[in-house]
Parts: structure tokens; sequence; C-alpha cells
């Protein structure tokens, strides 16, 4: 084996075993309440993945499925994420920024608007959006057309999605 391929080998066999130890210490040496909400967030990670692929049409949709996921969300949204973030722990590996507890007012209402849209999400799983054409028909039929559209479980599961990565975008660094 000539030098070069020896080391374009030796390239590839470092990525794949430092890239995968990066993946597990990003999440490894965490403890205590970085540690659960790290889990909590994690499990929210899980119902969202399923969610989206009902919603994206990747899977069947399934109402009882819809609401057991948002469900799982609902119950680690509002004061049971903000529990998880007492003043200052930023213990590593986390990733959370410190302006959660300069801004604890706005950050405890995106854990708030979690929790009404995961909700909302539940109670509208039996109502899926019109399918566009049909959008299209009833737009122009109405005056009003920016009403023609009830909110339905497919505006829930995107504002709820917002609601994650705008939170994300402000309180947790990359
Ligand atoms: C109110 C703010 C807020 C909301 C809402 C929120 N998160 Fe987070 N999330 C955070 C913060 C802050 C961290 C970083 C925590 C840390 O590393 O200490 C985080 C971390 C994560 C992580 C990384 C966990 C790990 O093991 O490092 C995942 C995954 C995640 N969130 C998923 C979600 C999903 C999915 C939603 C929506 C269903 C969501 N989050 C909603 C604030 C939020």
């Amino acid at each position: 084996m000539g030098i070069a391929m020896k080391s374009k080998l030796l390239a590839i066999i470092s990525f794949v075993v430092f890239g995968f130890s990066t993946q597990l210490m990003a999440h490894g040496g965490a403890t205590g309440v970085v540690k659960e909400r790290m889990e909590q967030m994690s499990d929210m990670k899980n119902a969202l993945k399923i969610l989206s692929d009902m919603f994206r049409g990747k899977s069947d949709y399934d109402v009882q499925q819809v609401r057991t996921q948002a469900k799982i969300i609902n119950n680690h949204a509002g004061d049971a994420l903000t529990q998880f973030f007492p003043e200052g722990s930023l213990t590593a590996p986390s990733e959370a920024n410190g302006k959660i507890w300069q801004q604890w007012a706005d950050f405890s209402a995106l854990a708030v608007q979690l929790k009404s849209a995961s909700g909302s999400l539940g109670e509208a799983a039996g109502q899926r959006a019109v399918a566009a054409p049909e959008v299209f028909l009833t737009m122009s039929m109405q005056a009003a057309p920016a009403k023609a559209v009830a909110p339905s479980a497919d505006s829930y599961f995107k504002t709820l999605t917002k609601t994650c990565s705008a939170c994300h975008t402000k309180y947790r660094n990359e």
C-alpha cells in the first residue's frame, strides 16, 4: 500500500472513530439537572420526529398517535421545562445560553407557548388542513379569504416546531 493511500485510509478511520466519539461526548459528560433536561429535550425530539413524519406524509397519519406524541411534548412543556433551568446551570457540556436568566420572562413564555401549541395539536389532531385545491376554491368564493382556513392540526404542528426553534435560536448555543 502506498503512503498516499495509507494516509487517506488513516484519515477515513480517524473521521469515523473521532466523528462518532464527538457525537457521544455531546451528551456523555452531562450530569445532574443538565443531564435531566437533555433527556427531556431528547424525548421531545423523538416525539417531534414521529409527528413530522406523519405531517410530511412519510408515515401514515394516525390521530391517536398524534395525540400520544403531542401529549409527550405537552408533559415536558411549561413549568415542566423551566424547572430544569435553575439559575446559572451552565455546567459543561451544557449548550444553554446565560441570556436565559436575563430574559427569564421571555424564556418561560416560550415554554408556555410550547405547552399551548402541543395542547391544541392534541385537540385538533382529527382536523387536517384542507388540501390545496379546496382551499383555492373556498377562497375564491369567500369575501375574506384569510379567514377561509380554520385552525388545523397542521397549523398547530407548524407553531409547535417554530416554538422549538425560536427558543433554540435565542437560548441554545450552537
Ligand atoms: C423554552 C425554550 C426551549 C423550548 C421551547 C425547546 N427547547 Fe430544546 N433546548 C433548549 C435549551 C436551552 C437547550 C440546551 C440545554 C443544555 O444543553 O443545557 C435545548 C436543547 C435541546 C436538545 C439537545 C439535547 C441534548 O441532549 O443536548 C434537543 C434535541 C432539543 N432541545 C429539542 C427540542 C424540541 C424537539 C423542542 C420542541 C418540541 C424543544 N427542544 C423546545 C430550550 C428549549
